[in-house]
Order: structure tokens, then C-alpha cells, then sequence
């Protein structure tokens, strides 16, 4: 019997990164989620009740000790292989839900938003493409933001140019790893109703709100499709894309 395929998300406790996983799971895969707070377990359980197999660790992907190690309990529960990895986790820091001035932005701060965003996305593609590159197929998708396409004026400066770095790694893979098999897109999304936008002031969201041509904010699971069809075989051929999914507030 043919192995069911992996894969692996970050940020798996949260709204966008759970309802990923929950598409997923309902496919067939095999589900590791990791994140920082400790509900990955529940919503790993929660998950495997109603769809499939699905795990939950708790690391800090800011960590790369922690980090890599969860990258090798992954492969350790799927005999070594990794279809797909999601690079959802983020963090967007504010005050009074709204972003920090350029002067209130710490080096500290500034360090951890680039370890959560970019970083811990790099140390896993470092880990895991080329595992995925020896068998010839692999996916990865990273979550970026609208903020990576245009100025937000609800984020903060360092959250825009992590999100826009993640852009250029996943260009810089994509190109290197499509001979192998391997795709590597990002997907951007606009606003989209999770904790992350509960911790916006109302303003800035009734501001937004009213500049979508579509009228409302997106919902996590239309993250979570959207993502799932980038990891399928009918998305072979798109490589180092950035998918907008943002109900028309900014468009190409
Ligand atoms: N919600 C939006 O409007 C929106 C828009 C554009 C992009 N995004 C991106 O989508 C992704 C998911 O965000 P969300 O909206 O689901 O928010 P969320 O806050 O619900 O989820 C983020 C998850 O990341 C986890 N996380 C944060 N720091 C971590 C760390 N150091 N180690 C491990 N896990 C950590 C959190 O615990 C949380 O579960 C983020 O990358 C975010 O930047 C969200």
C-alpha cells in the first residue's frame, strides 16, 4: 500500500495554519503541526477525531535547536519523507493594535519578527528540500502577506520587510530546486479573520474593510485551499509564484 503523503506546518495552532491543516487532513496526509503554544496538541487531537492523522509538537521556530530537531521528528514519523511544508507561523507586533513607529522599533524586536518570518523558513527549507529534492518532488508554501505586495498601513515596518524577504526566498528556491521536483510558491494573504486581526485596532480594520471590492475579510479555510491546491500535482508548474488572495484590496 502506497504511504500516505506528509506534511508539515508551522504555525498550526493558529487560525490560518489550523485550517490548513484541516484541508490536509481531510486529503489523506499525514499532518505534523508545530507551534509555540501549547493548543497545537488540542487542535491536533481535534484534528485527528475528525480527518486523519495528525500530530502536534511544541517548538519555538525561533529556536533552530528546536527547530531542526522537530524538522527530524517529522521525517522520523514518515519514514524519512516530506511531500510538503507550510511556513505559516508569524508574528505581526503592535501597540494599541496598531504597528510601532519606526523610533519605539527595539533591534530586539526587529530580530525576533526576521527569526519567526524568514528565518525559521529558511532553516526548514535548509532541512527539508533537500530531502524532498532526492525523491524527486516537494512542495513549499510560505505565508506571506499583503504586506509583502504594497504598504499596510495597520503593520509595522519589520513585519513588512520580513514577509517581503520571504518573497525573494522563495524565488531564490524556486529557481534552484524546479529541476528536482521541488515547488516553491508563497501565498499573500489580505485580511483574514484570526486572532492576528482580533489584535488589530477597530479602525484600521473598519478602514480596510471598506477598501475590499469582495465586502468582506477572507476566512482561514480559503488560506488553507488555496494551499493546498499549490501542494498538489495539478499546480506542477507553478513555481516561485505569489498568489494574492485578498478579495481584490490590492491587485496586480
Ligand atoms: N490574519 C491575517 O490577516 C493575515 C494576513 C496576512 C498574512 N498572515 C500570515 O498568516 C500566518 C498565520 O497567521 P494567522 O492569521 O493564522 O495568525 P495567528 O496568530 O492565529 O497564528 C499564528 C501562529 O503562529 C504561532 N507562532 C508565533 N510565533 C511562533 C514561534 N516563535 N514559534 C512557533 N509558533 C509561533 C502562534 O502561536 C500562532 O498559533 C502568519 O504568518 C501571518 O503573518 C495573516
Amino acid at each position: 500500500m502506497k504511504a500516505a503523503p506528509s506534511v508539515l506546518i508551522t504555525g498550526g495552532a493558529g487560525g490560518i495554519g489550523k485550517a490548513t491543516a484541516a484541508c490536509f487532513a481531510k486529503e489523506g496526509y499525514r499532518v505534523s503541526l508545530l507551534d509555540l503554544n501549547e493548543a497545537v496538541h488540542e487542535a491536533a487531537q481535534m484534528l485527528s477525531t475528525r480527518a486523519g492523522q495528525v500530530q502536534g509538537r511544541v517548538v519555538d521556530v525561533a529556536d533552530e535547536t528546536q527547530l531542526i530537531a522537530a524538522a527530524r521528528w517529522h521525517l522520523s514519523e514518515t519514514a524519512g519523507k516530506c511531500d510538503v511544508l507550510v511556513n505559516c507561523a508569524g508574528i505581526s507586533p503592535k501597540g494599541q493594535g496598531g504597528p510601532f513607529a519606526l523610533p519605539e522599533i527595539t533591534t530586539a524586536q526587529w530580530e525576533r519578527v526576521h527569526r519567526v518570518n524568514v528565518t525559521a523558513p529558511f532553516i526548514l527549507c535548509r532541512e527539508l528540500i533537500p530531502v524532498m529534492a532526492e525523491r524527486g518532488f516537494g512542495r513549499v508554501i510560505n505565508v506571506s502577506s499583503r504586506a509583502a505586495r504594497t504598504y499596510v498601513p495597520a503593520s509595522g515596518l519589520d513585519y513588512h520587510t520580513s514577509k517581503t524577504a520571504l518573497l525573494g526566498l522563495t524565488r531564490a528556491l524556486a529557481g534552484a530546486y524546479g529541476r528536482h521536483g521541488v515547488t516553491v510558491n508563497s501565498v499573500a494573504p489580505g485580511r483574514i479573520a484570526t486572532a492576528m486581526a482580533q489584535a488589530t485596532r477597530q479602525d484600521f480594520l473598519d478602514e480596510t474593510l471598506r477598501m475590499i471590492p469582495a465586502g468582506r475579510f477572507g476566512e482561514p479555510q480559503e488560506i488553507g485551499e488555496l494551499i493546498l491546491f499549490l501542494a498538489s500535482e495539478k499546480a506542477a508548474y507553478i513555481n516561485g509564484a505569489c498568489i494574492d488572495a485578498n478579495g481584490g484590496i490590492y491587485m496586480t
